[in-house]
């Protein structure tokens, strides 16, 4: 198939019935990876020769030689997610290709839940759960499950975009103090936040919690690792809705079975999916959900409606509504 559209994944039928619309009307055909499993990078590159759009998912690995092997008819690259460190998007903008994203809408699901494995590790959700599962719950006791308190705890928010914001507004609710630390976070915004702007370090110090919403770049690659986890208060705990690469999950795993901080909760991992077997999954003090941060029905429905329509867009010869590049 070539001057094709590729989809390569199952989205919610908001976007992809957009897609479908439009190809037939265009006279574009369409191709579809129906599994439930992402195609891999060979599959990914045969299907892709000769398109002139694809729309993928935050699992296909989208380089040069992907780009190179689909050919210089490819437009754009629409994908279904906010990150994309997936994606190089500097040899996409090399090749004239539009890379488009889906910013805005996610952002509330996704601090919705960060804030919730927040709650979740705080009062030791999941070891309740566990306690019962293992016939531990004999009676009411005065010392047992205690959690740490969220009114007067420190948050400390490391990436302040949309979703960062989101997550200070939050806390704010729940009378913690916030302080953050950005490269990009001015001090009007700050203040209108509530949240204070601090370094790294201090961040690290003083943070009850430390909630991760920086992109993953080759900066924040292992932000999280032995020395900065060291940093932290052995009493702190770190959530992560980001991406699983700004943590070493070798050190977090250490950390977290030496005390060296209080517990983990974690939306997403390196790798993805963590094995079941992997040994951070039997920690008591470590809550792992399989990076579910934008997955409600409303939102899943925008961010594929938002990528069918950056698609077309691009098809169409228009300006995509969210673009990652300029080209
Ligand atoms: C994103 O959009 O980058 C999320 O990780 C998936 O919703």
């Amino acid at each position: 198939m070539t001057g094709h559209v590729f989809v390569t994944r199952q989205i919610p039928a908001a976007g992809l019935d957009r897609v479908r619309d439009y190809c037939t009307k265009a006279g574009i055909p369409i191709q579809i990876w129906e599994e439930r499993l992402p195609p891999p990078y060979t599959a990914l590159t045969m299907l892709s020769a000769g398109a002139v759009g694809i729309l993928t998912t935050l699992n296909d690995r989208i380089d040069a030689a992907f780009m190179d092997a689909a050919g210089g008819d490819l437009r754009v690259i629409s994908q279904i997610a906010v990150g994309v460190d997936n994606i190089d998007v500097a040899a996409a903008t090399a090749r004239g290709i539009a890379v488009g994203h889906t910013p805005g809408v996610l952002t509330e699901a996704t601090a919705d839940l960060a804030f919730a494995l927040l709650l979740a590790i705080a009062r030791r959700l999941y070891e309740g759960t566990r306690y019962i599962e293992d016939g531990e719950w004999v009676t009411w006791e005065p010392t047992a499950l205690l959690g740490a308190d969220l009114s007067g705890a420190t948050l400390g928010i490391i990436g302040f975009g949309r979703i960062g914001e989101a997550m200070a507004k939050r806390a704010s609710g729940f009378d913690m103090h916030v302080i953050a630390q950005s490269r990009s976070l001015d001090a009007n915004t700050a203040k209108k936040a509530g949240v204070e702007v601090v370094s790294l370090e201090q961040l690290l110090a003083e943070s009850d919690f430390v909630s991760l919403h920086c992109p993953l770049t080759p900066e924040t690659r292992h932000l999280i690792n032995a020395d900065t986890l060291a940093k932290m208060k052995p009493t702190a705990r770190l959530i992560n809705t980001t991406r699983g690469g700004t943590v070493d999950m070798n050190a977090l795993y250490d950390a977290l079975m030496n005390g060296t901080i209080a517990g983990a909760a974690l939306d997403v991992t390196e790798p993805e999916p963590l094995p079941a077997n992997h040994p951070i999954l039997k920690l008591p003090n470590c809550i792992v959900v399989p990076h579910i941060g934008s997955a409600t029905i409303r939102t899943r429905d925008r961010m594929a409606t938002i990528a069918a329509n950056n698609l077309i867009a691009a098809l169409s010869g228009k300006p995509l509504l969210h673009q990652v590049n300029k080209i």
